[in-house]
C-alpha cells in the first residue's frame, strides 16, 4: 500500500528483528514516543524520513558545533553517526518505488513563509521575484498574499486587477481558492488580498486553519506565503505551517531587532501549540508538559530573559521521557536568515552574528544564514513599471544572487 509518497512499511511482513531495527531507527529520527508508535511507523515515507534527517543532520552535524566544547562535539559526532545509520535503515525500508518516482503522487511540494516583523524591508518584492524566478524554472508556483492587512503582491507582479480575493475566499463568496486564483502574467499563479475590505485582517483560528488546509491542498511544487510585517497571531501562525521559514531583514537594528522579536515570538507560539489541533502531536497530548511549557513563555513576557534552556533543563527534571519532544520542536523550528537591501555600508557578517548568536544563546534555535540581496535601484524602477526584476532586469545584481539564493533555499 502507498501514501501516495512511496512504498509504506507493513508490520505484518516484518520479522521481530526487522521492526526492532526500524523502532531504533525511528527514535534517532523522530523520537522515542514515535518509534513504539505502531500507526506513526505504518505511515512513515521517504518525504518524511528526508525531512527528519534532514533537520537531525543540521543538529548534529559536526560542521555546526566549531565554538562547542570538546566533548560535546565528540558526543554530537557520535549523534551523527546514529542518525545517517537511522537514515539509511529506514530508507532501505522505504525504496522510492519506480512506478510513482518522479510522479505527480511523488513530487516533493513546499511551502515557503517569507516573514519578518517590520514593514517595508522587502518580503513581497522577494515573494514575487522568487516565484517568478522558480516558475522560469517550470516549477509550478503559486504566490499568496498573506499580508490580509496590507496586500500587494498582486502589484509586484504586474496584476493590478483581481477577479477575486482570499477575503472572498474566507467570507464564502467563493467556495474555493481554485476561483480567485489569477495566472499571472510573470508566470506564477496568484492567490491575491484585498485589504480595503473592512475588517480583512482579522480572522479568527479556524479560518486561518481552513485557509491553510486549502492552500496545502493546492497543486504546486512550491507554494510562497508573502506575510505582514507585524508579529500578530495571522502572521506567526501562517509563518509556522510552511515548510521553509524565512526571516527578512536588513542591516538596519530597528530592523534585525524585529527580526529577532519575531523568530521569539514565533518560537514561543510553536512550543505553546505543541498539542494544538493543527499539530502533528495532537494525539500525544501531555498536560504536565503542556503546563510547563505554558508557564515558562508566560514568564518570559515579563522583562526577565529566560533562556529556552532553562525550560529544556525544567522538563529534563520534571518528566525526562518528554524532553526529546521539545527539543525536536525547537530543531524542527530552524527558521533561515535573509538579508535583504544591503548597501556598501551594511556589515552583513556583524549582522547575521549577532542574531545567529542571541538565537542560540536565548532561544536554543540554530539560525541559518540563507544569503544576502543587494539594494538595487531597479528594484524601484520595476515596482513603478509592475514589471518583476527577475523579468525586467534579469542580469541585475539582485537577480544573480536571487537565483542563488532561491537555489539554496530549495536545496536546504
Ligand atoms: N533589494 C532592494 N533594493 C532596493 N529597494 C528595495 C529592495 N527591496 C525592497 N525595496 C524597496 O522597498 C519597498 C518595500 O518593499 P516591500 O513592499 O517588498 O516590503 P515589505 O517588507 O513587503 O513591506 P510590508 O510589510 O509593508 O508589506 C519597495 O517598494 C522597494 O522599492
Ligand atoms: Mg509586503
Amino acid at each position: 500500500m502507498t501514501n501516495g509518497h512511496g512504498v509504506m512499511i507493513s508490520l505484518g511482513t516484518l520479522q521481530s528483528s526487522e521492526l526492532q531495527k526500524i523502532r531504533v531507527a525511528s527514535a534517532y529520527l523522530f523520537s522515542l514516543d514515535h518509534a513504539k508508535d505502531d500507526v506513526f511507523i505504518e505511515s512513515l515515507d521517504m518525504p518524511m524520513v528526508k525531512k527528519a534527517f534532514r533537520a537531525k543532520a543540521k543538529r548534529y552535524h559536526p560542521d555546526h558545533c566549531r565554538d562547542t566544547a570538546p566533548d560535546d562535539i565528540r558526543k554530537r559526532n557520535e549523534r551523527f553517526v546514529k542518525v545517517e545509520e537511522a537514515y539509511r535503515v529506514l530508507r532501505s525500508y522505504l525504496p522510492e518505488s519506480d512506478s510513482t518516482c518522479g510522479t505527480e503522487a511523488e513530487r516533493e511540494r513546499r511551502i515557503i513563509a517569507v516573514g519578518g516583523a517590520k514593514g517595508g524591508i522587502g518580503k513581497s518584492i522577494f515573494s514575487a521575484n522568487l516565484a517568478v524566478f522558480l516558475a522560469g524554472q517550470g516549477k509550478k508556483v503559486v504566490a499568496v498574499d498573506l499580508d490580509l492587512g496590507g496586500a500587494n503582491l498582486h502589484l509586484y507582479l504586474g496584476e493590478t486587477f483581481l477577479k477575486g480575493s482570499i477575503n472572498d475566499y474566507l467570507q464564502k463568496r467563493v467556495p474555493t481558492l481554485d476561483d480567485i486564483a489569477v495566472p499571472s502574467r510573470y508566470g506564477p499563479l496568484l492567490l491575491g488580498g484585498d485589504s480595503s475590505q473592512l475588517g480583512a485582517s482579522n480572522i479568527g483560528f479556524s479560518q486561518k486553519l481552513k485557509l491553510v488546509k486549502a492552500i496545502k491542498q493546492m497543486d504546486a511544487d512550491y507554494t510562497i506565503l508573502d506575510l505582514g510585517g507585524d508579529t500578530s497571531f495571522n502572521v506567526i501562525d501562517f509563518f509556522l505551517m510552511a515548510d521553509r521559514r524565512v526571516v527578512l531583514t536588513t542591516c538596519d537594528p530597528a530592523s534585525y531587532l524585529e527580526a529577532y522579536s519575531f523568530i521569539k515570538v514565533a518560537l514561543c507560539r510553536r512550543l505553546n501549540r505543541l498539542f494544538g489541533i493543527e499539530s502533528e502531536l495532537r494525539k500525544r497530548k501531555d498536560a504536565l508538559l503542556e503546563t510547563i511549557i505554558e508557564e515558562f513563555i508566560q514568564s518570559q513576557m515579563g522583562s526577565k530573559v529566560r533562556p529556552i534552556c532553562e525550560l529544556l533543563s525544567e522538563v529534563t527534571e520534571k518528566l525526562p521521557g518528554r524532553v526529546d519532544v521539545l527539543r525536536d520542536a525547537i530543531g524542527r523550528f530552524s527558521p533561515l536568515l535573509l538579508v535583504n537591501r544591503v548597501g556598501n555600508r551594511c556589515n552583513v557578517r556583524q549582522v547575521v552574528k549577532r542574531l545567529q548568536d542571541v538565537s542560540r544563546k536565548v532561544l536554543s534555535v540554530n539560525l541559518s544564514y540563507l544569503g544576502a540581496l543587494p539594494q538595487q535601484a531597479e528594484i524601484e524602477m520595476s515596482a513603478r513599471s509592475l514589471v518583476p526584476v527577475m523579468t525586467s532586469h534579469p542580469d541585475s545584481v539582485f537577480a544573480r544572487d536571487m537565483k542563488v539564493l532561491a537555489e539554496n533555499l530549495i536545496m536546504n
